[in-house]
């Protein structure tokens, strides 16, 4: 079976950072978000398509540097962007009946090899996982029977038009047919334009009660980080050589942060300096940015080769890569 992961959005709600890193090679708990979402799939998932875009040369050249032994991984390049239903549809051809369908931002615990049953038990033309909040505004809602079909789906409604709590979660099994459901060769939403229409085909929805966070912002980005952390997903998680405070923090290598204080939450990129006196927690600094001497950063994303200055506070800050701050 193999998984299609779409990973060609531009990631504006990380800029400036994914003006030079694409939203998902952003390291959170020591490792690429995108990296946590192929940790889902199980051993019977062999191999996985990327549908790529923007950035999509980083991102090949990243997955052809750090291969996964049992995911081999072909990347099929969309030259303008097609939306999320036009980049399944581009790349998926041969893709296999049926398939998992992956966003490359969800970072969550959800068990595929239940959902993958689940999907066969019902006999389903898809089975989309659903995650319950309480502000369903930004998400793709469902309304489910009593054997959990789904009986209507609202991408980003108002509140009083939410038919419930239950939201995508952005992991899916999906019987290869839907992609004569989608029209060729234009942008396409999938959420929007395709799902509504595929529903009497008999879609159902598998309520995940594990951790979830969708990581396109700095502020979800960084509890999605906690949450890895919490859950164990996220190494050892131990503090510099010579530095004080709390973990987890994941170490890149090359790091050194004598005499700086840290915790908890905080992942460091390759080749850091975080200078004596300065204060990182709930943070992630990305390879061979500077943490000037006595500076705090919290809440924040520093790209990489960043320079933060001396004594500097950044609290809920995106920095740019190679900007100074
Ligand atoms: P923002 O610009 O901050 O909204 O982020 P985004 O561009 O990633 O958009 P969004 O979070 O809505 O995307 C959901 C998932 O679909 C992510 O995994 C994106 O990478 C992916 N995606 C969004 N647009 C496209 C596209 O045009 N083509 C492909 N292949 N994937 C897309």
């Amino acid at each position: 079976m193999r998984a299609l992961v779409l990973i060609g959005g531009f990631g504006t709600r990380l800029r400036p950072v994914t003006y030079d890193v694409p939203k998902q090679l952003i390291p959170i708990a020591g490792k690429p978000m995108l990296y946590h979402v192929l940790d889902l799939l199980p051993k019977e998932v062999d191999s996985a398509v990327f549908a790529t875009g923007y950035k999509a040369d980083v991102i090949e050249a990243y997955v052809r540097d750090h291969p996964l032994p049992r995911l081999p991984i072909t990347t099929v390049h969309e030259a303008e962007p097609l939306g999320t239903g036009g980049g399944l549809r581009n790349a998926g051809d041969g893709i296999g009946d049926p398939f998992v369908l992956l966003n490359s931002d969800v970072i969550a615990d959800v068990d595929v090899t239940a959902l993958l049953a689940a999907h066969r038990a019902k006999h389903a033309f898809g089975t989309m996982v659903l995650h319950e909040v309480d502000d369903t505004r930004p998400y793709g809602v469902a309304a489910l029977d009593a054997d959990d079909r789904i009986g209507a789906f609202v991408e980003k409604p108002e509140p009083a038009d939410a038919p419930s709590h239950w939201i995508n979660a952005g992991v899916a099994v999906w019987s290869e047919a839907v992609l004569a459901e989608i029209p060729p060769g234009r942008p396409v939403s999938f959420e929007r334009e395709v799902v509504p229409g595929l529903l009497p085909r008999g879609v159902f929805g598998f309520r995940s009660t594990g951790f979830w966070e969708d990581a396109g912002t700095p502020e979800r980005l960084l509890r999605a980080q906690s949450l890895l952390f919490d859950a164990g997903r996220g190494g050892p998680g131990t503090l510099p050589a010579g530095a004080t405070g709390q973990g987890p923090v994941a170490l890149g290598s090359g790091v050194e942060a004598r005499g700086a204080k840290f915790g908890p939450y905080v992942t460091l990129g390759n080749g850091v300096v975080v200078e004596a006196g300065a204060h990182v927690a709930n943070s992630v600094v990305m390879d061979g940015a500077t943490i000037g001497p006595g500076a705090t950063v919290t809440g924040s994303i520093v790209g990489p080769k960043a320079r933060v200055a001396a004594g500097r506070t950044l609290a809920g800050v995106v920095v740019g890569g190679s900007a100074d701050a």
